[in-house]
């Protein structure tokens, strides 16, 4: 059962080298990914906006992403999100484990249970990031030496454009603390395979408006090797007994395994 990483701007430098890519067809279509071993374990690395950041946030098939980590047998999934920085609380180069996100996003394909064939349900996303993912991750970034704030709230826009000064302020009125483009619907499509998902995110300039010109801080590579490390740990030892990712379907009519597979 391999691991999933899924990365998104500059995490691909990473495993560039020692991964081997494929592509995984799906009946969403194709998703790219990259096999290699870390550890002794087998892991996937999928870099959600292709490894020469080529897909726009609004245009990454999630679904056929998500799928593929599926029918590749993977059950635990860190991802992480470069995002922009609600308020003052959490500046740029700030790390943050997620814990919660609210979805602004439109037009985007953000289900698996579609009705007719592909069957109906509803999913529980209470805790929508998994709690014993989140717990590992902390513990494994706090012991290689990094500051993670332990939870957050994550604001999914649309994109590509930036957010407006009046979005930012309201984004941090709603309870937000970090924005971004692509945190939505990656998890709650996994909740719907009942994975286990935890994410990350840092940040890496101040929200709109926060300042008087949107600046991306540079010198963030050791922040994401460190992250990355710290993946590679929280996924192999996270306790996922207590969560609720495995039970999430709720008054569902799901596809016959031939429907789902086809
Ligand atoms: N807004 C939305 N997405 C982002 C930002 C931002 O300020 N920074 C990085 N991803």
């Amino acid at each position: 059962m391999p691991y999933a990483i899924i990365g998104g701007t500059g995490f691909s430098r990473i495993v560039e080298n020692q991964f081997k890519p494929e592509l995984v067809r799906t009946p969403y279509g194709q998703a790219k990914i990259y096999l290699g071993q870390l550890d002794g374990a087998e892991f996937v690395f999928l870099p959600r906006h292709g490894v020469d950041h080529t897909i726009p946030p609004h245009k990454i098939n999630y679904r056929a992403n998500i799928r593929a980590l599926k029918s590749l047998g993977v059950e635990r999934i860190m991802a992480t999100f470069a995002v922009g920085s609600l308020h003052r609380g959490i500046p740029p180069k700030a790390v943050v484990a997620l814990d919660q996100f609210i979805d602004f996003t439109n037009g985007r394909e953000s289900t698996f249970f579609d009705g007719g064939k592909s069957g109906l349900a509803h999913t529980e996303v209470n805790f929508p990031y998994c709690p014993g993912l989140q717990t590992a991750v902390v513990v494994a970034a706090k012991a290689r030496g990094l500051e993670i704030m332990p939870k957050g709230t994550y604001v999914c826009t649309n994109g590509p454009r930036f957010e407006t000064p009046a979005e930012v302020r309201m984004y941090a009125q709603l309870g937000g603390d970090v924005v971004g483009m692509t945190g939505v619907p990656e998890a709650p499509l996994a909740r719907e395979l009942e994975m286990h998902y935890g994410a990350v995110a840092y940040s890496i300039n101040w929200g709109a408006g926060l300042e008087e010109k949107i600046n991306v801080v540079a010198d963030l590579e050791g922040i994401k090797q460190t992250v990355f490390e710290s993946f590679v740990v929280a996924l192999q030892t996270a306790t996922t007994d207590d969560c609720e990712c495995e039970s999430a379907l709720m008054m569902s009519h799901p596809p016959t395994q031939e429907e789902f597979n086809a």
